[in-house]
């Protein structure tokens, strides 16, 4: 059900925010583009244009790098101890808080997420991961290595490692949790004494300037965070290939990982992460609590309109319970109430762009071709802004796009098996490897798949748990790297090893 694409207006100062001029911060000043260009960002749930930002490109990812080498080089970041550092990162994390509601609205007409939503998941995850990295700042550490040179009988030495920042980082960031993916980029960064350029989505700009005006008032020196907005054939384009980059951070489409890894290997052999798509294996065992299951495959695919890199969007399903599991999540599919996220009932809002509409749809159209059949949904959803029905497809092929490939949007393909070491190994057709779940009664069978699914994500009778300490990564093309938990440190420092003879 579409409801009316009128909702409430955000609050004055959210709009007020949205309204003003929106500039790149680079070296602690808010600047144009060089070129003077600009960005419409548009509020997806009716088309409307929201705002302008500015187009950053080449010229404007050296002025941002340049300021972030200097940053790094010397001055106050460097000095300040890693006390210091955590505190900022803790005062960041009450800036937010205080203005976490602004942020939920923010979210809400740039994104198209539910405001609820927003508030009771994005920012306070934000938030929390701003904390646990304050609280890594201080525990960094290096070991003492006892070591015999077997060439050097007799000598004495001392060795030991130091976790040293990585330097100048560049990070490119997606629009599907604007404020949280700058979160996860931006909190080990700092902790660990890293400066930054941030490239924030074209999409969703809108959070990260706001963050960018309280990282300001948090106190870090200028320089330390550079914010760019801008595309990512030029802006992006320009960071990954930067030779004065020591490091490229990059959530997004694994077509776009591949040419960050190649740009890297191009110019400076930079270091690289990456969080890439995903094609996740939701598994419902005969043995499992269908009350809860039910919920939670309907949870795995349309929390954010399926537009979660970890989308439970293969749902694997017993043959003799096949029909009650797809009749209840159809069930649940038409209790969800499509409208602009600050509608107070609404349950999903549209997709990000009218791309990615015309993209979902895309995919649903190559499905019905090929065979696939829509229990529920399969279409747009009318109106202006970018909706697309929540959609539960079966009679689907190992082989077609849509088991194959991430479509990225409220789509869930249902497929029955019987034998569950087949089960195991249809789970894991995929170049993907992001996430998996399994739900069953039975604890030891739940461990056991979880160890043969190849997923960088396991859960086991839940989904979409998500936690600052807990890493988060992918297997096979979905990535390279841990974001989150203490192996975020590991990306943002290398080891130096020191030997001194006595
Ligand atoms: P994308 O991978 O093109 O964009 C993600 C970020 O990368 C944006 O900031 C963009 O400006 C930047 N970018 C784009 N091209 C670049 C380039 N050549 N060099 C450097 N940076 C570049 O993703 P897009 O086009 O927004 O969505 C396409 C598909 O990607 C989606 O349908 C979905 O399947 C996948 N995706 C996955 C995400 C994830 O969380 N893993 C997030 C967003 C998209
Ligand atoms: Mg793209």
């Amino acid at each position: 059900m579409l409801l009316t694409t009128e909702a409430p207006a955000a609050d004055s100062d959210t709009l007020a925010f949205i309204d003003r001029e929106h500039k790149l911060l680079i070296d602690g000043d808010w600047v144009p583009a060089e070129s003077g260009e600009t960005i419409d960002v548009k509020n997806p749930a009716d088309g409307e244009t929201i705002a302008t930002v500015a187009a950053g490109d080449k010229a404007d990812i050296d002025k941002a790098v340049a300021a972030a080498r200097r940053a790094f080089e010397g001055g106050e970041w460097p000095a300040l101890t890693a006390s210091e550092r955590g505190r900022m990162l803790w005062k960041l994390a009450d800036l937010i808080e205080e203005h976490l509601e602004e942020f939920a609205e923010i979210e809400s007409l740039d994104n198209g997420k539910p405001r609820a939503v927003a508030a009771a998941a994005d920012v306070p995850l934000a938030i929390d991961l701003f904390r646990y990295m304050a609280g890594w700042a201080t525990k960094i550490e290096g070991t003492t290595i006892p070591i015999s040179v077997p060439y050097m009988p007799g000598a004495e030495f001392h060795s030991y490692t130091l976790r040293e920042p990585v330097g100048v980082v560049g990070q490119i960031i997606p629009w599907n949790f604007p404020l949280l993916m700058a979160a996860w980029k931006l909190g080990p960064a700092l902790a660990t004494g890293c400066t930054v350029v941030l490239k924030i989505a074209e999409e969703t700009p809108l959070s990260g300037l706001r963050l960018g005006h309280l990282i300001q008032d948090a106190g870090f020196p200028d320089g330390v965070v550079n914010i760019v907005t801008g595309y990512g054939e030029t802006a992006g384009a320009a960071l990954a290939a930067h030779p004065d980059v020591d490091k490229v951070a990059f959530t997004g489409s694994t077509e776009v990982g591949k040419l960050i890894v190649k740009a890297a290997g191009e110019t400076n052999l930079k270091k690289v992460s990456l969080e890439l798509g995903g094609k996740s294996p939701n598994v419902i065992l005969p043995d499992a609590d269908l009350s809860t299951a039910i919920g939670g495959a309907a949870n795995a695919i349309f929390f954010n309109h399926g537009q979660c890199c970890c989308a439970g969007s293969r749902l694997f399903v017993h043959k003799s319970q096949f029909d009650q599991v797809v009749e209840g999540v159809a069930e649940q599919a038409k209790q969800i109430k499509l409208g602009p996220g600050m509608h107070p009932e609404t349950g999903m809002g549209p997709m990000v762009s009218q791309i990615q509409q015309d993209r979902v749809c895309g995919y649903l159209e190559s499905g019905f071709a090929a065979g696939a059949q829509a229990v529920i949904g399969g279409k747009r959803a009318g109106g202006e802004g970018y909706f697309v029905e929540p959609t539960i497809l079966v009679d689907t092929k190992p082989d077609m796009d849509v088991i194959q490939e991430e479509i990225f949007g409220p789509v869930v393909a249902a497929v029955p098996f019987e034998d569950p070491d087949e089960l195991i190994a249809a789970a894991n057709d995929s170049i993907y490897g992001l996430a998996a779940a399994v739900w069953t009664r039975d604890i030891s069978k739940g461990h056991r798949i979880a160890k043969q699914l190849r997923a960088g994500t396991v859960w086991i009778n839940c989904y979409n748990i998500f936690d600052a300490a807990l890493p988060f990564g992918g297997y096979k093309q979905s990535g390279w790297g841990r974001e989150m938990g203490h192996e975020a440190i590991d990306l943002y420092t290398q080891t130096k090893a020191v030997t001194l003879q006595f």
